[in-house]
C-alpha cells in the first residue's frame, strides 16, 4: 500500500494501540477494498462496505509515535468509493472518534454507524442495506475483523442470505488456541457459536 494512505496525523481523539504485524493487515484489507470497489462497479449499481469490527479509524503503532489510518478510514480511501458504508463496533468512543474522523474527509449522507454486538445488529445491518432489484443491483463487502472468535456463524449466516463477500480475520491463535481448554468445557459455548454447532468437541483435533 502507498505509505501516504497508511500512515497519518495523530488527532488527539481516541487511538487504540496496534503491532507492528497490524500494518501487514492494513495493507491487505485496503488492496482488497480497492479491487472490490473498482472490479465489481460495472456490473453492480450499489457497493456497500460493512465493517463489523470497525474500530475507531486511526491506531497508534506500539511503542512508537507513528499513527496509521485503520480499515474503516481506509475503505473511505479507495479511488471508486464505495456507494453506503455501514460502521459497527461495540465502543462508543470508538464510534465517536470515527464519526468526526469521517467528517473530516467525507461526507455524511451515505454512511451509518451502529454500536453495538456486532452479532446483535443483524438485522439493523440489513435494513440498511439498499433495497435490491433488478436495475438496481446490490453487492456488499463485509470486513471481519473480532479480537476473539466472538463472531457467531449465525451471523454470517443472516447476512450471506444478501449478495456479500467476506474477508474475514479468524483469531485462532490469539484466542482458539490460547483457550480452547477454557472452551472445551461444556458450559463455555463461544466454540459453538463460532462454529454454528455443538458436536465439535468429540472431535479428535490431534490426529487430523
Ligand atoms: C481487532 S479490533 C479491529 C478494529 C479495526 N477493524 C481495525 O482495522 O483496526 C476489534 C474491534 O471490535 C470492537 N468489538 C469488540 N467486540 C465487539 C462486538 N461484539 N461487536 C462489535 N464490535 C466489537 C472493538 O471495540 C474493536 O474496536
Amino acid at each position: 500500500m502507498e505509505g501516504s494512505n497508511l500512515y497519518t496525523e495523530n488527532d488527539g481523539l481516541t487511538m487504540p494501540e496496534v503491532g507492528e504485524w497490524s500494518k501487514k493487515k492494513y495493507s491487505l484489507v485496503y488492496e482488497y477494498d480497492c479491487l472490490f470497489s473498482t472490479g465489481m462497479k460495472k456490473n453492480w449499481q450499489q457497493r456497500v462496505y460493512i465493517d463489523l469490527f470497525s474500530g475507531a479509524g486511526k491506531a497508534r503503532l506500539r511503542n512508537s509515535e507513528k499513527c496509521v489510518n485503520t480499515s474503516a478510514l481506509l475503505s473511505l480511501l479507495v479511488k471508486d468509493k464505495f456507494d453506503k458504508y455501514i460502521f459497527c463496533d461495540i465502543d462508543g468512543n470508538n464510534i465517536e472518534a470515527l464519526k468526526t474522523r469521517v467528517k473530516a474527509i467525507h461526507s455524511e449522507d451515505n454512511i451509518v454507524y451502529l454500536q453495538g454486538d456486532a452479532n446483535e445488529l443483524a438485522s439493523e445491518i440489513i435494513e440498511n442495506i439498499p433495497t435490491p432489484s433488478t436495475n438496481n443491483k446490490t453487492l456488499s463487502f463485509c470486513f471481519v475483523d473480532p479480537f476473539s472468535l466472538n463472531i457467531k456463524f449465525d451471523t454470517i449466516k443472516k447476512l450471506s442470505k444478501y449478495f456479500m463477500d467476506f474477508l474475514m480475520l479468524h483469531a485462532f491463535g490469539m484466542d482458539g488456541k490460547r483457550n480452547i481448554q477454557i472452551y472445551a468445557k461444556e458450559n463455555y459455548k463461544r466454540i459453538d457459536y463460532y462454529l454454528g454447532l455443538n458436536d465439535w468437541r468429540a472431535l479428535d483435533f490431534k490426529n487430523k
